[in-house]
């Protein structure tokens, strides 16, 4: 199909960009629609590691068209500092290949600020968000403060703008927060220098989109976070502020719906979240400790622990709801190798009332309690198998369990890090 969708099932960080990556090989072009650099996307290629917080995950692939969309909050100096990346490691030849929206909204100084001071309100509610400036960007974006990329290419425009915002935020930041004000000059002098080096990868990337889906182009959206982290979807108010759901994915690429979509999840083996917030089948046992150390959960972008637990298949049943998921990828299944017992989570104990769904009252989270389907493990290292029919029995039932819980197929299992630590069971697009 000539477009493709992948979003997260879980909370974030289930390999999306090691798949995309993957799948980057057979596509013309790679979308990021939402989000900012509170992602943390993971590509390894040749044992070489990249994290990839703004930039697509199918830039190292040459030919590849990569477009920071619509939907998303760039953080100039961290684009920045991700193009340097690319540099370092001899790849200028992807610059030729990267463009920004110019619809796309900017993360300013002050968003990172209100960032902190928001967490430190809220003290024991607080979110734990990244730190990156994401939820006070899409306030503003949302409360049309937001300054856009497109404003970086005309100096006037970008000066006139910044000074009615600034005055507004710094009277909050004096009155409210009672902070020094931030100095207008000096942000502006700032941005006229991400203005001069980012101007010529911001474009209308709308009709770049339109294009190559009417030359039946291939075309990929690279979700960012997971669908238990949306806006709407997730566990309000312990979420991201942008649309991380496949219908998000369309909203912030500019495209409408499209008639042939392949809306592909990624599932990570078991489930991990970064962050406060409900979380089912947390395991506060040996068990975390064996996931986290084994799996290297620790966060890509904050290096903050991870909290692991078993595959909430309650979780996963939601996210092929809400994402139409025509397809899973399940990730990291080597990472459960070497444990006795898998246990994957069908339903929940709320009370005297068992249900199938994620509750969507606070006031049920914390008497939620897992009921799980426990599997048999398997004791042999399984990141060299390359055909599924090689892998352990056990490793199959899983899989299979899975496929018919969710009745959506899995067609790729990835097995380690690396790109070719992949087996197909069908071929997408
Ligand atoms: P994303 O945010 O969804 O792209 O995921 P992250 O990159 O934040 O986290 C996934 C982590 O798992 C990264 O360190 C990847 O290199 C790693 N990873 C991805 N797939 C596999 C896999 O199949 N097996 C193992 N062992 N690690 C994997
Ligand atoms: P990828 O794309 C995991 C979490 C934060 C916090 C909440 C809000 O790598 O899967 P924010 O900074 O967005 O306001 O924080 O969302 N969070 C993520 N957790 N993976 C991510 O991205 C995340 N992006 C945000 O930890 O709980
Ligand atoms: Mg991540």
């Amino acid at each position: 199909m000539p477009l493709s969708i992948i979003s997260g099932t879980h909370w974030g960080d289930e390999g999306k960009g090691k798949i995309v990556d993957y799948l980057s090989q057979k596509a013309d072009m790679v979308i990021r629609a939402q989000g900012g650099s509170n992602a943390g996307h993971t590509v390894v290629v040749d044992k070489v590691k990249y994290v990839f917080h703004l930039i697509p995950s199918g830039i190292l692939h040459p030919g590849k068209i990569c477009i920071l969309g619509d939907g998303m909050v760039i953080d100039p100096a961290g684009l920045l500092e991700e193009i340097q990346l690319l540099q370092n490691h001899g790849r200028e030849e992807a610059l030729q290949r990267l463009f920004i929206s110019e619809k796309a909204n900017l993360v300013m100084p002050y968003h990172k600020i209100f960032d902190r001071l928001q967490e430190t309100f809220r003290q024991d509610s607080r979110i734990g968000t990244t730190g990156r400036g994401i939820g006070p960007a899409y306030e503003d974006k949302v409360a049309r403060w937001g300054i856009r990329a497109v404003d970086l290419l005309n100096q006037e425009t970008l000066s006139d703008k910044l000074s009615i915002v600034l005055n507004y935020k710094n009277a909050i930041l004096e009155k409210v927060f009672l902070q020094p004000p931030l100095p207008r000059d000096t942000i502006l002098n700032e941005y006229f220098n991400y203005a001069k080096k980012l101007s010529p990868y911001i474009t209308n990337t709308s009709i770049m989109i339109q294009e190559a889906m009417l030359a039946h182009q291939k075309v990929i959206i690279e979700g960012a976070q997971g669908t238990m982290l949306d806006l709407d979807h997730g566990t309000y108010p312990f979420v991201t502020s942008s649309h991380p759901v496949a219908a998000g994915s369309l909203l912030g690429a500019g495209l409408g719906p499209v008639n042939t979509i392949e809306s592909i999840g990624i599932c990570k083996a078991y489930t991990s979240r970064v962050g406060e917030g409900p979380f089912p089948t947390e395991c506060l046992d040996e068990t975390e400790n064996y996931l986290r150390e084994k799996g290297g959960e620790y966060g890509a972008t904050t290096g903050r622990p991870r909290r692991c637990g078993w595959l909430d298949g309650v979780v996963l049943k939601y996210a092929v709801q809400i994402n139409t998921l025509t397809a899973l990828v399940v990730t990291k299944l080597d990472v459960l190798g070497g444990l006795p017992h898998i246990k994957i989570c069908t339903q929940y104990q709320i009370g005297e009332k068992i249900t199938s769904s994620f509750p969507i009252n606070p006031a049920e989270w914390k008497s939620c309690q897992p009921i799980y389907q426990t599997m048999d493990g398997w004791e042999s290292d399984i990141s060299g198998i390359h055909h599924y029919l090689d892998l352990p029995g056990a490793t199959r039932d899983y899989i299979e369990f899975i496929e018919d819980y969710t009745g959506i197929p899995v067609a790729l299992i990835s097995v380690g890090p690396d790109r070719n630590a992949t087996i197909v069971r069908k071929e997408l697009f």
